[in-house]
């Protein structure tokens, strides 16, 4: 059985990936310092797997700590770094913070990587890289414009020195993967996302709003030059990203591509309007939510979404979930973790 490094696994993705790369044979161990998450979503993988997974709460920034795990595990197959901090807003705040946790985490393990000679290395990248896009949809060689946020350089940045590193590593093989608007729970609703309270993306705040926690979903803006007036967004469901990140890595083992490092969009190929969005919640969960049009946020882009075809011609990926499936997975979520 081939074991895998997560980090950031008692996250939102990384929890959600364990599910499906237990369910698909591999065994796991996770490195999370808990900075964003609990260990209780490892009693949820239980239920759901029937497999306990072991975490060490250590800070990756910190060199020693994290080398200790990996010569207790010497013949870890593949790495999965999930972990680093993601608000774009506190980014804005706290750019230091986010340069220094989302680089240092990095380097620690790619040098580990290369100290203990795990082949196979899989990168959380994200869509904030593209920018504004000129384009759309956005293909995984659409240039990059000036990043909006200091997360979104942290993302620019992990790329490029995962690039680099790979120059020199001739023996290892990297999948920067790229995901859209991840959404959505485990159907099972034993684990999902614990958003920052409160809330900043739009299906929690959607959720939040039903379940009575705040008082108003607010679109932001109706006056976009977009089908409905509001913006559009590739909402891709969490268990489908999940499920990208098993085909990543056996793609990576099985195939070692001649090229080292290479970039997959994750996204489902479709935008969604907000406005459709808050109807999709409606349709799928009977629910009526409370909603109004507000002013624009600033920092959003009009419209992203994902040309999805390299993901689907390499790695054998397909998205199955469509906008309604996130909204009923994430209304059992939002009951459950109330
Ligand atoms: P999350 O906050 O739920 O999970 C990240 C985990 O990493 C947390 O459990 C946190 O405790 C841990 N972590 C952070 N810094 C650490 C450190 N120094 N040492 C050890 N553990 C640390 O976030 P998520 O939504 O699961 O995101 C996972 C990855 O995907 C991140 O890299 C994020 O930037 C990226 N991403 C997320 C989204 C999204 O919308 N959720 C979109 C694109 C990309
Ligand atoms: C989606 C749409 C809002 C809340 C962020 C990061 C990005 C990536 C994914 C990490 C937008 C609208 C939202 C609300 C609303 N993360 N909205 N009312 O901004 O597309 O992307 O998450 O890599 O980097 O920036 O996601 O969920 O905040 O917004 O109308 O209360 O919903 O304007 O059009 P976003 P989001």
């Amino acid at each position: 059985m081939k074991k895998v490094l997560v980090t950031g696994g008692c996250g939102y993705i990384g929890s959600h990936t364990i599910v499906d790369l237990l369910e698909n044979g591999f065994e796991v161990v996770s490195i999370d310092n808990l900075v964003n998450s609990t260990e209780e979503v490892l009693e949820g993988i239980y239920r759901i797997t029937g497999k306990q997974v072991r975490n060490y709460a250590v800070d990756l920034c910190d060199r020693d700590a994290t080398s200790q795990v990996f010569s207790a595990h010497p013949d870890f197959a593949g790495i999965i770094h999930f972990a680093a901090l993601k608000s774009v807003g506190e980014s804005v705040e706290q750019p230091l913070r986010y340069f220094h946790n989302n680089i240092n985490s990095l380097l620690n393990v790619l040098q580990c990587a290369q100290d203990y000679e795990v082949p196979h290395f899989i990168f959380s990248s994200s869509c904030s890289v593209y920018g504004n896009a000129n384009a759309l949809p956005v293909m995984e060689d659409t240039p990059w414009t000036e990043a909006e946020s200091p997360y979104a350089r942290t993302k620019q940045m992990g790329e490029q020195i995962i690039r680099d590193f790979s120059e020199v590593t001739s023996a290892m093989r990297f999948a920067l993967l790229r995901y859209f608007n991840p959404a959505g729970a485990h159907p099972s609703a034993l684990i999902g996302e614990s958003p920052s309270n409160p809330a900043s993306n739009l299906v929690p705040v959607i959720t939040e709003t039903a379940i009575g926690k705040r008082p108003e979903t607010v679109v932001f803006g109706d006056d976009y030059p977009t089908r409905d007036g509001s913006c559009i967004r590739d909402y891709i469901h969490i268990m489908d990203l999940a499920n990208a990140h098993t085909k990543a890595l056996q793609y990576l083992i099985d195939k070692k591509p001649d090229l080292r490092c290479d970039v997959f969009n994750l996204g489902i190929g479709e935008g969604v309007t907000v406005l459709e969005a808050v109807y999709a919640f409606e349709r799928a969960t009977g629910q009526k939510l409370n909603y109004r049009i507000g002013p624009r946020r600033p920092g959003d882009v009009v419209a992203v979404y994902a040309d999805n075809s390299k993901s689907a011609r390499l790695l054998g990926w397909q998205p199955r979930f469509n906008i309604d499936d996130i909204m009923k997975t994430a209304w059992e979520w939002e009951k459950k973790r109330t």
